[in-house]
């Protein structure tokens, strides 16, 4: 039976807006539903511990919006918390995670990069994937501590973004690196930063729309699409400032989105 109910998508901050347009494109008149957990953002440095907690706070929430599925727009949660979500919930639970499989097709020179969060890097998730392509391709690795906080940043400074993406791209690139992962859907919001410091030799791979193309078959194989005709609405929540994040989030989604606060978040750490 079609379903007229939301999607959930969840990330730490503005990063699974990446991940929204995506869905938005290919699922025009899907009904969707944005969580920023922006009060904890950003994950990258915090607990496995911590971040599965918010990872059950959040999906508290998206389960009273009565959603019928959920993106977790984000590699550093996945990496912590998607199984126990899984074993928990019954909807079809969507994570992300490196593409190391297409980036290892991919290049040519035998060198790919993975730029993430060091939660993700050090996950045990993380290193299982690696260890499946280590021995066809060198992967080289890089946790971009700061480079979230700054995507983050109310007033952008495009100097220190620049500054630190050239620093975390610098190995990759000396090392003869022609396939770049962006590990963190925050990164893919600055992906035309990234793609000029690397150069246009380099392939920049982003996951948004693959997990775009996985949702649509999840909810095709569950005969849960829509079937309105209309254009879906999309509802945009935060456990931060919704002032601020009615500012960065309408900057990273391309026009002004009202914000909603979501309450919950007391209850966790
Ligand atoms: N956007 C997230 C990711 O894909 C998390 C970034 C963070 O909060 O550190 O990993």
């Amino acid at each position: 039976m079609p379903s007229n109910k939301p999607i959930g998508v969840i990330d730490s901050g503005a990063g699974g807006l990446s991940v929204l347009k995506k869905i938005q494109e290919l699922m025009p008149n899907e009904e969707l539903l944005y969580l920023a957990d922006s009060y904890f953002a950003p994950y990258g440095p915090r607990s496995k511990r911590v971040i599965k907690n918010r990872c059950f706070e959040n999906m508290g929430f998206i389960e009273l919006q009565h959603s019928k599925a959920l993106v977790l727009a984000c590699n550093t949660a996945t990496a912590a918390g998607v199984e126990a979500l899984r074993e928990e919930y019954d909807i079809p639970i969507i994570g992300m995670e490196p593409a190391i499989k297409p980036a290892a097709d991919l290049t040519r020179t035998g060198v790919v990069g993975v730029l993430a969060t060091e939660g993700t890097l050090d996950s045990e998730k993380f290193m299982d994937l690696e260890s499946l392509y280590k021995d066809k391709v060198e992967i080289i690795t890089k946790a971009c501590h700061g480079l979230v906080d700054e995507i983050e940043k109310l007033k952008i400074d495009q100097g220190e973004i620049v500054k630190l993406v050239t620093e975390y791209t610098e190995d990759f690139l000396k090392r003869g690196g022609d396939t770049l992962v962006l590990g963190c859907t925050h990164y893919a919001l600055i992906v035309d930063i990234i793609a000029e410091i690397v150069g246009p030799e380099v392939v920049v791979v982003d996951t948004g729309m693959a997990v775009a193309k996985e949702l649509k078959r999840r909810l095709q194989s569950e005969g849960l699409e829509t079937d309105s005709k209309q254009k879906g609405r999309i509802s945009f929540f935060t456990s931060g400032n919704t002032e601020d994040q009615q500012v960065l989030l309408s900057r990273y989604w391309g026009e002004k989105v009202p914000v909603l606060h979501y309450l919950n978040f007391l209850l966790t750490i």
